[in-house]
């Protein structure tokens, strides 16, 4: 066993707080896509029940739990990091900055080793949170997720990725005892993956929007705003030294923080005590920014092109038969783009570079952190089937419908233009002049 897939570093002092309850002035409650998932989801995973309903079927899409870093990052770690720990430690002999003593000797304790071949595998800290998340899901929903393991009703899938194919496997461990979750059966994971990673595919998508440089002008913009440059100051004084960070030393250090929490339960990340609560903030917007504009609200191929996903849901819904429980298992890119076709997390305006827009619904450290995952629960009814929708396992009323258990019927209605305007290669297509 790798014991760097279960601490990144060596500290001794053992923090014990209590994360369930993180306090606002916490600085890891703005992790942004590094936020581990314990602090997300739902833990009362009591039964859900309507009178006269029985929940019969499940389509669930999950961003694969924690993992290691790229491979770039973990390189940056191991010497750029390595080298500002010094500096930190030397310019605290001098007597500057403002670290405490115990954070100090946090730093002193840190240290990183991950091997270059594990880059961005899922870590211990993920596999835990597949296990728990597929308990909490069967209990709320025993009508659809049944105990015994059967390969007609279940179809458990995910992308060609170490990460995501482990966190299956994790999943479908948490649902069935060690004998059946051995003959679980995982749909072939493809190079072209319309459902899972239809962006990917979409070869307009990335000419106009991934590879369009206006797609990240906001983040561009923020990135040298005059509240960007007091961040790298307030940072750079905070550590005691004597020049001005650069913007990329900044987020290397926000990045590690998010990792570092995520992969641990137990251990505080001294590269969190780099921030507070305004400078964690302001480095979570710098992120949104990019999602926001690459796979949110500010181009519409971006999420008209999920369709392809809530066919695939309202197809099983609308089947007779199996399968009753499908588990996808995919990517932030993925999800974040389901989220905005269903209207969900909008913003009153665009995000924009000029400004943190604060109060957002639009915020990553929600809505996209490791494990984010969205579900969909049909109820069959004495008055015909009904859709319940969960996000992160709490229950929401989707936009276009305004009801928790939404009938199926006028879901079909509302998701018309979803279900019959979504031909990926008319979307796609690159046109001749466009090429
Ligand atoms: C847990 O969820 C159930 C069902 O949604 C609800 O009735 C119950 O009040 C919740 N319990 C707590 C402690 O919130
Ligand atoms: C990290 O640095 C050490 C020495 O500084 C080196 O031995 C090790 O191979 C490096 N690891 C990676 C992943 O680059
Ligand atoms: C599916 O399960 C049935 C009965 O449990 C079994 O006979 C069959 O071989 C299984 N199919 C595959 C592809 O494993
Ligand atoms: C912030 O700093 C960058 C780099 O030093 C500089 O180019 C930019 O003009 C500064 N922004 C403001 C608003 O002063
Ligand atoms: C799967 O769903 C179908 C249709 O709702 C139902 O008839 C069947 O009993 C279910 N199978 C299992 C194993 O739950
Ligand atoms: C999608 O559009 C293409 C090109 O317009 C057409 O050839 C194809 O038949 C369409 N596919 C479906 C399923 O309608």
């Amino acid at each position: 066993m790798n014991s760097y897939l279960f601490i990144g570093f060596f500290i001794t002092l053992l923090y014990t707080y209590n994360e369930a309850t993180l306090k606002t002035s916490d600085v890891r409650n703005y992790l942004g896509t590094r936020t581990p998932y314990r602090f997300r989801g739902n833990k009362n995973d009591s039964r859900i029940k309507f009178p006269h309903c029985k929940d019969s079927k499940i389509w669930m899409i999950i961003r694969h739990g924690t993992r290691l870093p790229r491979d770039t990052d973990i390189i940056k770690m191991n010497t750029t990091l390595k080298d500002l720990k010094y500096e930190i430690l030397l310019n605290n002999k001098l007597g500057n900055g403002e670290l405490t003593d115990e954070q100090i000797k946090n730093f002193e304790q840190w240290s990183t080793d991950i091997n270059l071949e594990h880059e961005r595998f899922l870590t211990l800290e993920g596999q835990d949170e597949m296990i728990l998340l597929a308990e909490r899901m069967q209990n709320r929903f025993p009508g659809a997720i049944k105990r015994k393991y059967n390969n007609a009703t279940f179809l458990f899938r995910y992308t060609a990725t170490q990460r995501a194919q482990q966190s299956a496997r994790y999943f479908a461990n948490g649902l069935f005892d060690k004998k059946d979750s051995q003959d679980v059966i995982f749909s072939p994971a493809t190079k072209v993956d319309t459902v899972l990673r239809f962006y990917q595919h979409c070869d307009k998508w990335q000419k106009q929007v991934k590879k369009n440089p206006n797609t990240y002008t906001e983040q561009i913009l923020f990135g040298v705003s005059d509240e960007m440059n007091k961040t790298l100051e307030r940072v750079s004084n905070r550590l005691g030294l004597s020049s001005v960070l650069s913007l990329d030393k900044v987020i290397l250090m926000y990045k590690t923080c998010g990792y570092e929490t995520s992969w641990s339960k137990h251990l505080a990340s001294p590269w969190c005590s780099v921030f507070d609560r305004a400078s964690a903030e302001v480095l979570e917007y710098y992120h949104d920014l990019k999602h926001y504009w690459l796979d949110g609200y500010g181009h519409d191929l971006t999420y008209r092109q999920a369709c392809v996903s809530i066919n695939n849901m309202l197809e099983m819904f609308s089947n007779k038969e199996g399968p009753n429980a499908t588990f996808l298992f995919a990517h932030s890119g993925t999800v974040l783009k389901i989220l905005t076709h269903l209207g969900l997390f909008k913003p009153k305006d665009h995000l924009r570079g000029n400004a943190v827009m604060k109060e957002r619904p639009w915020r990553t450290s929600h809505i996209d952190c490791f494990a984010a995952n969205l579900a969909f629960v049909l109820y069959r009814c004495k008055d015909g089937d009904h859709v319940l929708t969960l996000h992160q396992e709490r229950v929401i009323k989707l936009p276009m419908c305004g009801k928790e258990l939404c009938p199926l019927k006028e879901l079909r209605k509302k998701f018309k233009d979803t279900i019959y305007n979504c031909n990926f290669t008319d979307m796609c297509s690159l046109v001749r002049d466009e090429l």
